[in-house]
């Protein structure tokens, strides 16, 4: 195994299978009451906002029963200049076992692992990837499809929105085509990338055909506070009219399709929230799945 879990590339699919044979066994299980993660320190520097992977990874270190810091960045010496370099060394001599890190910068945590014995964990990085999400979010529909990885084969998923910005979408590429499932897109075209090829995925050309051909669409954020939202498409409004997704889109083409979303999702905008809490939605089982998932994370890197 290696040392840090940064990119799904670190992973073959036997681990991967390992770990969310291991993500279901850790559910059943639950209330955990393990302490694999005993007398191991584990620091969690979050450099971009976040709700659900920074709380699930917590959660888990906590019913493994990890040590957890929240370095309080605004209040670390940080802010007196000192680099995040110098910081991770000093944390590391403070007794870190591991670092769950969410940061915009890309490629820093490729270069930190080389430096520390600590493990580093990705928690999003940048518009790069989200390895951690693409994982959850597998496990979700293999749970979805009766913990059954050869049936994955039969899916059609499409994943639609804002991908050229998008890290979880690369994540997800990656991990689909270790699973041989069918991965297609749709979004603007200012939102695609012109190297779909290389992700062995293909565009589609309407939402009629999204929706019709679809088992499962994975809808994206239009991350709003990364970008000026007008230099892709004219307005918000428009874009739900033209992408987004509703009850009323799908009941009558393909009332079954699964809805997915690593969330946060703007309301009325990638989708309207009646969809969100339906019975097609995943979303929620998503954010739940996230705890299991990252326990097992933890166990397969930690211990
Ligand atoms: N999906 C995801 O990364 O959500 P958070 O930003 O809330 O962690």
């Amino acid at each position: 195994m290696k040392k840090d879990f940064l990119d799904i590339k670190d992973l073959t699919k036997k681990d991967i299978i390992e770990i969310l044979s291991r993500a279901r066994q850790l559910k059943k299980l639950h209330p955990i009451d393990l302490d694999v993660l005993k007398n191991k320190n584990i620091y969690f520097l979050f450099f971009e906002p976040s709700t659900r992977t920074k709380m699930s990874f917590l959660q888990a270190a906590t019913l493994l029963k990890g040590n957890c810091f929240d370095l309080e960045l605004s209040k670390s010496s940080l802010t007196k200049g000192e680099s995040l370099f110098e910081t991770l060394v000093n944390l590391e001599n403070l007794g870190a076992d591991a670092f769950i890190i969410r940061i915009k910068e890309v490629g820093f945590l490729d270069l930190f692992s080389k430096k520390t014995k600590a493990t580093i964990i990705n928690a999003g990085e940048g518009k790069y990837r989200h390895p951690s999400q693409a994982l959850l979010d597998l496990y979700t529909i293999w749970e979805e499809w009766g913990y059954d990885f050869e049936r994955l084969k039969s899916l059609k998923v499409t994943i639609v929105g804002d991908i050229k910005n998008s890290r979880v979408a690369r994540s997800l590429f990656q991990i689909f085509n270790k699973f041989e499932i069918k991965t297609y897109v749709y979004g603007p075209s200012t939102y695609l990338l012109e190297n779909f090829e290389v992700y062995n995925v293909k565009p589609l050309n309407s939402l009629k055909e999204v929706i019709s051909i679809s088992d499962i669409v994975i809808l994206l954020r239009i991350q709003l506070e990364r970008q000026n939202a007008k230099k892709y498409f004219p307005s918000l409004n428009t874009y739900y009219k033209l992408y987004g997704f509703n009850l009323e889109k799908i009941k009558n083409i393909n009332p079954n399709l699964k809805i997915m979303h690593p969330g946060p999702f703007n309301d009325k905008v990638e989708i309207e929230s009646s969809l969100a809490y339906s019975k097609n939605s995943l979303i929620f089982k998503q954010v739940k799945n996230g705890v299991f998932v990252r326990a097992a994370i933890l166990e397969k890197f930690l211990i």
